[in-house]
């Protein structure tokens, strides 16, 4: 998408879709020579239509050769600030969508750095729509040319564009079916987003095997489709003034093994190497953003499948870190191959480790669908990722991580058990996670709920949300 700012005036911008981002008290001045144009009848149709502007609220009207454009669309923006011109934009961006506006302007003001990348994120992400798969020939496309009416620097501009570019990967990626998106053609994507700043090295099963990473090879054993084990690696210019890890996982897909899923909850589990796309694509965002931080991508890619050569029930797993794990549930699958990922990322000499993961169900009954549960000792580290959440206008919620509950990990024949049983299922998978973690300022974020939506939500269109991903940019490049 072409992004560029006018100082046109409104009525005079050609566009197939001209939206006007307002809030209750800007709300007449600013579509004051708009509603001259239209002889005083826009204001009245909106009162009339009951509009209040609450972030994201919408109203259309076809612009009958009053103005330039071809639609007139006006977007609430609530409070206006940052979180709800980013709702507005959303909310212009999916409206766009819905009737396949090829050029859109929009009306913004004069936008401070923080808030043009907000509006830049928010139109892009309400714009995107998984829709390859659709052969009708009334698919609407995406826009083509946003024109930001008012003024917002271009280095802001680009900022959006980097976080946004990094977000609809992570949504394609988990949005692909696994029959695209499998560990091989995943570690591709990854080792297609080197460059100058970023290398990227991949491990096939064989090397995996050769170094020891029993979770990884144990939870892909049933699968023909091979594991890959992937190292994304940033480095800045300079000196790096901090030094980072992501890690994700990358269940390709999850049938559960022989701890087998249901259909019903088996149906979107190609979402489940959902933190794998966070990472890779925080990585792109990353690298387009070069902040002056040293940042490594890590990635466990596994398919969790029934065959004859699939891990078991009782089988007691040597992982990477020498642990032994014996397997009380084989959908308890993604805190295995993290757990060899985080034993890896541990001797990097990076300051900090996160880790995302779709890892529990239990998340979700915990917090629903919208917030991601955050799991860390580090209270600096957990102020900072809360702030650069709200920042980005997305949901963490922080959970307890008590050593006690550690006792329901208690292995009969290993060291550790790889399931804690049905009460704090979300918080004894960190506690399990926790063991293979050996840096003092670690984070696990649970995105089971957010990463994908069987509903939209907001401005977000059902499937892949590439959630995290504008909540790790601005933490990593502030
Ligand atoms: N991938 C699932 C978790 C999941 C559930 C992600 C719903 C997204 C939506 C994970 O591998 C899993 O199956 N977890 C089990 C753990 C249990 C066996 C201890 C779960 O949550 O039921
Ligand atoms: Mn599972
Ligand atoms: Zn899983």
């Amino acid at each position: 998408m072409n992004i560029t700012t006018s100082t046109q005036t409104l009525t005079d911008v050609a566009a197939d879709l001209l939206a006007v981002v307002v809030t209750d008290e800007t709300l007449e001045t600013v579509l004051a020579t708009l509603d001259e144009a239209f002889r005083g009848e826009l204001l009245t149709a909106l009162r009339n239509d009951d509009f209040k502007a609450k972030s994201g609220a919408t109203a259309g009207y076809p612009s009958f050769g009053n103005i330039a454009a071809q639609r007139l669309l006006v977007v609430g923006a609530g409070d206006g600030g940052p979180n709800g011109l980013k709702l507005a934009a959303g909310a212009a961006g999916k409206a766009a969508r819905g009737t396949g506006a090829a050029s859109v302007a929009l009306g913004v003001g004069d936008l401070s750095d923080e808030a043009a990348q907000a509006v830049v994120e928010g139109f892009v992400a309400g714009n995107y729509k998984f829709d390859k798969y659709k052969t009708g020939d009334d698919k609407k496309g995406p826009v083509d040319a946003l024109s930001l009416v008012g003024t917002a620097s271009q280095a802001a501009i680009n900022r959006g564009k980097a976080v946004s570019g990094g977000q609809n990967l992570a949504r394609d990626l988990v949005n692909e079916p696994a029959e695209a998106i499998y560990p091989e053609s995943l570690a591709e994507v990854a080792l297609g987003l080197a460059n100058d700043s970023m290398t990227v090295e991949v491990w096939d099963d064989g090397q995996i095997e050769r170094e020891g990473m029993g979770g990884i090879m144990g939870v892909g054993r049933g699968s023909d489709r091979k594991p890959r084990f992937i190292h994304m690696k940033y480095s800045p210019p300079g000196t790096p003034t901090k030094k980072i890890a992501l890690v994700g996982k990358g269940v390709t897909f999850d049938a559960g093994g022989y701890s087998l899923k249901p259909s019903a909850g088996m149906q979107t589990m190609r979402c489940d190497m959902a933190g794998s796309a966070a990472v890779i694509g925080a990585m792109k965002a990353v690298r387009d953003l070069a902040p002056d931080a040293e940042v490594h991508g890590i990635v466990g890619a596994v398919e969790n499948l029934i065959s004859g050569n699939a891990y078991k029930l009782g089988d007691i797993l040597d992982m990477y870190s020498g642990k032994k794990v014996e397997i009380h549930n084989t959908d308890a699958e993604g805190r295995l191959v993290l757990a060899d990922c985080l034993h890896y990322a541990s001797q990097l000499g990076v300051d900090t480790i996160i880790d995302l993961a779709t890892l529990t169900g239990a998340a979700v009954v915990a917090l629903g669908d919208h917030f991601v549960a955050m799991y860390t000792d580090d209270n600096g580290l957990s102020d900072d990722l809360l702030g650069s959440a709200d920042d980005a206008g997305e949901q963490i919620w922080r959970m307890p991580l008590p050593q006690d509950y550690k006792s329901q990990l208690k292995a009969e024949w290993g060291d550790i058990k790889n399931v804690g049983g049905r009460a704090g299922g979300s918080i004894t998978a960190a506690l399990f996670l926790s063991e293979f973690v050996s840096v003092d300022s670690w984070c696990h974020l649970d995105i089971a709920g957010p990463a994908f939506l069987d509903r939209g939500y907001q401005h977000f269109a059902p499937g892949g949300t590439g959630v995290m991903v504008p909540t790790l940019a601005r933490w990593i490049a502030g």
